[in-house]
C-alpha cells in the first residue's frame, strides 16, 4: 500500500512538472500574429473553447459586465480593417472576436445577477439583498468615466486569459486595441446592443511568411522584472 502510494506521489509531481514545463513552452512558443492564412479555420469545438474560456473568465463581484462579438461576416471584416489602421488580421484570421463591455449600466444588471445567483445556487433573493445594495452602492455612484475604466479593466483579464488559452491549444492569436472603438461600435451596430468595443482578437492560424513567426521573443529578464522584497 505505502509502496503503491509512493509510486503514485512520484507519478503526480512528474506530472506537474512536465504540465508546468508544457505550459511554458506553450506560453513561449505564443505570439501575436501579423499575417494570418485566411484558408485555415478553427473548428467549431476550438471556437467554442475559446468562448466558454472567455464565459469563465473572474469578474469584480462576477457580474460579467462583458460580452463578445464573433463576427463572421466577411464583409464587416473587410469594412473593419479601414477601421484598425490596414491591420489585416481582423479580415483574414479565421475568427475575429471582439471583447466588448456594457455602454450603460443601470440596476437591471445588478438584479440580473442576483436573479442568477438565487436560481443557480438555490438561494433566497432576500438573502442576497445586502450583497446587492452592496454592489449598486459601490457602482451606480460612480462616475460615468469611471464605470467605463472598471469594466474595461475586467475585459482585459479576459484578453488574458483568451491569448494563454490559445497558446495552450495552439491557435494563432494577436490582441487588438490599434482600432478606433467608435467606428467599431458604428459598423457592428455595438450601441443597439448596449456594447461599447474594447479589444478586438483575431484567432486562426498564421501564414507561412507571417513576419512575427521567426522572431525571437523580448522580454525584460526575470531579474529586471521581479522584485522580492
Ligand atoms: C493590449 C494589447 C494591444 C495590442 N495591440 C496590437 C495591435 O493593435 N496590433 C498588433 O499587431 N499587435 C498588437 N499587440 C501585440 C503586441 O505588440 C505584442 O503582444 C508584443 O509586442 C509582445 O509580443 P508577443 O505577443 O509576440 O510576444 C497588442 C498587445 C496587447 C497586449
Amino acid at each position: 500500500m505505502l509502496g503503491l502510494s509512493a509510486v503514485s506521489l512520484v507519478y503526480l509531481y512528474y506530472n506537474l512538472l512536465v504540465m508546468d514545463a508544457k505550459l511554458i513552452e506553450s506560453l513561449q512558443k505564443r505570439y501575436a500574429v501579423k499575417r494570418f492564412d485566411p484558408t485555415k479555420k478553427l473548428s467549431d469545438k476550438q471556437l467554442d473553447a475559446l468562448l466558454e474560456v472567455a464565459r469563465l473568465t473572474a469578474t469584480s463581484y462576477g457580474l460579467q459586465l462583458m460580452k463578445i462579438v464573433v463576427v463572421e461576416d466577411q464583409e464587416l471584416r473587410e469594412k473593419l480593417v479601414d477601421c484598425s489602421f490596414g491591420q489585416r488580421q481582423v479580415a483574414d484570421a479565421s475568427h475575429l472576436l471582439v471583447l466588448c463591455r456594457e455602454r450603460d449600466i443601470d440596476l437591471d444588471h445588478i438584479e440580473d445577477y442576483v436573479e442568477n445567483i438565487s436560481s443557480t445556487r438555490d438561494i433566497e433573493k432576500e438573502t442576497l439583498s445586502g450583497f446587492k445594495n452592496a454592489m449598486t452602492n459601490s457602482i451606480l455612484t460612480k462616475r460615468k468615466e469611471d464605470q467605463i475604466n472598471w469594466m474595461d479593466k475586467q475585459v482585459y483579464i479576459a484578453l488574458g486569459k483568451l491569448l494563454a488559452a490559445c497558446a495552450i491549444l495552439e491557435i494563432g492569436s494577436c490582441p487588438m486595441e490599434g482600432f478606433i472603438p467608435e467606428e467599431y461600435d458604428e459598423v457592428l451596430g455595438l450601441d443597439k446592443l448596449n456594447l461599447a468595443s474594447v479589444l478586438a482578437l483575431p484567432v486562426g492560424f498564421s501564414a507561412s511568411d507571417d513576419p512575427n513567426a521567426k522572431r525571437k521573443k523580448v522580454r525584460r529578464s526575470q531579474d529586471k522584472f521581479v522584485i522580492t522584497i
